[in-house]
């Protein structure tokens, strides 16, 4: 791998940041950070998502209609973390397993929900294949 000696330079004063120990472990990680990518730009592979909801279960039919959303895709929904954050919002955590295709598209259903103020979807991955 040939790199600038400033690129270089400027990698290793982020990675010692990041608290790595040396440069093989960052670039490994670099690199399965690429091939999860790419895992999950294949429409048929299986993998991990976590999915987590910030929401109101005052608002609408949320707490509902997330449940509902849940039981229809009960195959892809491993594990459930219910954190009641004050006395208007919950915070939940879904961890989905199965085709990337669909537990993008089940993520997006849940984080679009009326009443979710925040959604994100973390990309993960069954580890088979990038050791
Ligand atoms: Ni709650």
């Amino acid at each position: 791998v040939s790199l600038g000696l400033d690129l270089l330079d400027r990698f290793d004063h982020l990675i010692r940041d990041l608290g790595y120990e040396n440069r093989s472990e960052a670039v490994r990680d670099l690199i399965r950070r690429k091939l999860v990518e790419s895992e999950w730009e294949a429409p048929d592979a299986e993998t991990f998502a976590s999915v987590s909801v910030v929401y109101n279960h005052h608002t609408g039919q949320v707490l509902e209609k997330l449940n509902s959303l849940q039981h229809d895709s009960y195959a892809q929904v491993i594990s459930t973390l219910h954190v009641h954050i004050d006395h208007d919002n919950c915070l939940e955590v879904v961890v989905l397993k199965g085709q990337a295709t669909e537990l993008k598209d089940l993520a997006e259903q849940m984080i679009a929900l009326k009443g979710v103020k925040y959604g994100d979807i973390t990309m993960g991955t069954t580890g088979a294949h990038v050791s």
